[in-house]
């Protein structure tokens, strides 16, 4: 069934949910207030890199997607996902001022026209958000029930660098909803992926997005304190990790230890989390404890660099991988940047390479070399650090010959060399 959709927010998520709902052949509007962005969307450019999201985005550009600035395609649309950033304010608690302006401008477009509607809210907000905050806002526009207007929640589980794959092979549909008319349109957009759909209400579905971020968090975490444990007693970290995942109740995903977790949502989520359960006068000391291991990688890795440079005052370090994973030129808290911050501090002189990387970070840190491959940043380097798993960087070996000195740190296991050590392994 072909439907038509409005999405709200041209970011990661609305982005990669327009395109990937066009290829499921609905027409969809995907709506953001940014005119720069609307038009690169339109000339089908990517704003972002994600693999084989810009090839798509050619293919259904002017055909069943565009881009608009207003939001005029809302009263003609089934239903609208709302795709807005919610990120943490100073306090850690969640900003939803985007989530508010986005549920008003649907109020407005949808007050005086317009048919059945869904308001499908896809952005990660704190528990309770749809209900309390979303709906009364929403009614002060138009009076939901009069017009048949439902909301929903339905959480994406999109990984940078595979979201089109994870979009189309989800491991489970997240639906909180509760009405039955409207879940029901929602499972008909989604019409075509076989996967399992859980029905929930939408405080339910709004935690499982949070739990799960959470334990992924969690895994990570534990991962690297068995990492710590392991380096100290000279046990190789990756293949207890390995044995350790091989049980099914435990899993073997997101069990390699390294520098630890960045991006746009595992921090800000486990941070919003922990606030939020504070807030109901709980104390949450695991996710407390997910944090703090978290926090204390990149320092670790510079205690590490220490020991084998002895001072690392002008020495030249090469960094390896900028971004917070590989597959991506997304910075986002990623570890790279309190690593560059502490070697700064230290007066290093810093090398930096990372395939897509190195246009947003030249932004954020600009007085360090930036190099166009990972040999020009690996020459003459007295130590080098390798903080992303691109596959690329499981190719070097005789670059490494142009270092100064071989010491060579990894936060991600991916080399192949016999002279690297890791950070826990
Ligand atoms: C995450 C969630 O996986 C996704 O479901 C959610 O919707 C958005 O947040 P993403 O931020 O793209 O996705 O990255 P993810 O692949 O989860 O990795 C997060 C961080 O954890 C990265 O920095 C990654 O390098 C690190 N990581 C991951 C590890 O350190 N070890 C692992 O075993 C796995």
């Amino acid at each position: 069934m072909v439907m038509k959709i409005s999405i709200i927010g041209a970011g990661y998520v609305g982005l990669v949910s327009s395109i990937c709902l066009s290829e499921l052949n609905h027409t969809v509007t995907l709506i953001d207030n940014n005119l720069d962005k609307v038009e690169t969307i339109n000339s089908g450019n990517s704003p972002i890199y994600e693999r084989g999201l810009e090839k798509a985005l050619i293919k259904h550009i002017n055909h069943n997607l565009r881009s608009m600035s207003d939001y005029d395609s809302i009263p003609k649309s089934d239903l609208t996902f709302i795709c807005v950033g919610t990120p943490l304010s100073s306090d850690s608690k969640t900003d939803l001022r985007m989530i508010k302006s986005a549920v008003e401008s649907i109020g407005m477009a949808l007050r005086n026209e317009g048919k059945n509607h869904v308001v499908v809210v896809r952005s990660t907000v704190p528990p309770g958000t749809t209900d309390k905050i979303i709906e009364p806002l929403l009614q002060k526009y138009v009076r939901l029930s009069e017009r048949n207007i439902k909301l929903a929640v339905n959480p994406e589980f999109l990984r940078e660098g595979s979201a089109l794959q994870d979009f189309f092979q989800p491991d489970r549909i997240v639906i909180g909803c509760r009405d039955a008319w409207a879940a029901d349109r929602i499972t008909d957009v989604y019409k075509g992926i076989n996967s399992p759909i859980l029905r929930t209400d939408l405080i339910t579905a709004e935690m499982i997005k949070y739990a799960s971020n959470a334990f992924l968090a969690t895994k990570i975490s534990f991962s690297n304190e068995i990492g710590n444990i392991c380096k100290s007693m000279g046990i190789n970290t990756y293949e207890v990790m390995g044995g350790v995942g091989m049980d099914h109740r435990i899993g073997a995903h997101f069990l390699n230890p390294g520098v630890g977790f960045g991006g746009s949502c595992l921090p800000k989520d486990l941070a919003a989390l922990i606030k939020l359960a504070e807030s109901h006068g709980e104390h949450p000391l695991i996710l407390k404890s997910v944090l703090e291991v978290n926090e204390d990688r990149p320092m670790r890795m510079i205690r590490l660099l220490e020991k084998r440079l002895g001072t690392i005052k002008g020495k030249r370090i090469a960094v390896i991988g900028l971004a917070f994973k590989n597959g991506t030129d997304d910075i986002r808290e990623s570890r790279a940047i309190p690593i560059l911050k502490l070697l700064i501090e230290r007066e290093a002189q810093i090398t930096a390479y990372d395939p897509v990387a190195i246009p947003p970070m030249r932004i954020l840190i600009p007085d360090i070399i930036y190099c166009d491959n990972a040999g020009e940043a690996l020459k003459d380097a007295d130590a080098c650090l390798i903080l992303t798993e691109w596959p690329e960087f499981g190719e070097l070996n005789e670059e490494f010959d142009m270092m100064r000195s071989r010491v060579i740190i990894e936060g991600r296991k991916v080399l192949s060399t016999q002279y690297s050590e890791g950070l826990c392994w």
